[in-house]
């Protein structure tokens, strides 16, 4: 069984759906931890096609997670990173690459995966689609207490991102048909874990 959870920064999707799969047993992928570390090869290497570099990269995704054996867990979530994941994450060569990566994983087993095109693009057959938001001043907040940096900036930096997320031709991020649209304002993690758990419990039958 796969559970799709997508939607934009700060919505609290990597929370939610770490604790929904601790919750069913179920494995999780982070899928933006891929275009991550797309952006950590792109950034190190500017003359190279980010499609190549995707192609070719070894990902590794656990507790840690590995790039081509380093482990880069900590690298992968500065704000410079984050910006050129947005960036590198435009190239329909490296979604490409990602998507294939990303569907051979969930093949097997059950899994609960997060990013901003599963229900959408990379398993739009999934048993359950949630689509994740919250108003843009509580989702900068939560981020910015995350990063122990100044909302305001923070808040900017997600304009940004959400811009070039929602309007790039390829792949942009909207909720899927028949997903569930589960706005999180003012709702608390474990109030929006148990639901989405609850829903899974039904779709499994
Ligand atoms: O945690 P946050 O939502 O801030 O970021 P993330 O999920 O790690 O994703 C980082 C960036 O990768 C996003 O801004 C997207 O541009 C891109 N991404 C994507 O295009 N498709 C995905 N399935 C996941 C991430």
């Amino acid at each position: 069984m796969l559970v799709a959870i997508d939607g934009p920064a700060g919505a609290g999707k990597s929370t939610v759906a770490r604790a929904v799969a601790r919750e069913l047993h179920f494995t999780y992928l982070a899928s933006g931890a891929m275009y991550r570390c797309v952006a950590l090869l792109s950034l190190a290497m500017p003359a190279s096609e980010p499609a190549a570099l995707a192609r070719a990269a070894r990902i590794e995704l656990g507790e840690r997670v590995l790039l081509d054996g380093r482990d880069v867990t900590e690298e992968i979530r500065t704000p410079e990173a984050s910006e050129a994941a947005s960036r590198v994450a435009a190239d329909p060569g490296v979604r490409e690459a990602l998507v294939a990566k990303q569907r051979e994983l969930i093949a097997g087993g059950d899994w609960v995966a997060e990013g901003r095109d599963i229900g959408t693009v990379v398993a739009p057959d999934a048993e359950l689609k949630v689509f994740l938001t919250a108003n843009p001043e509580e989702r900068a907040r939560r981020r910015a207490v995350e990063l122990g940096a100044d909302s305001a900036t923070v808040l900017a930096e997600q304009a940004l991102r959400d811009e070039r997320d929602t309007t790039r031709s390829h792949s942009p991020l909207q909720a899927a048909p028949g997903a569930v649209v589960l706005d999180t304002t003012g709702m608390g993690v474990e109030q929006v874990v148990a639901r989405i758990a609850s829903l899974a419990r039904d779709r499994a039958g």
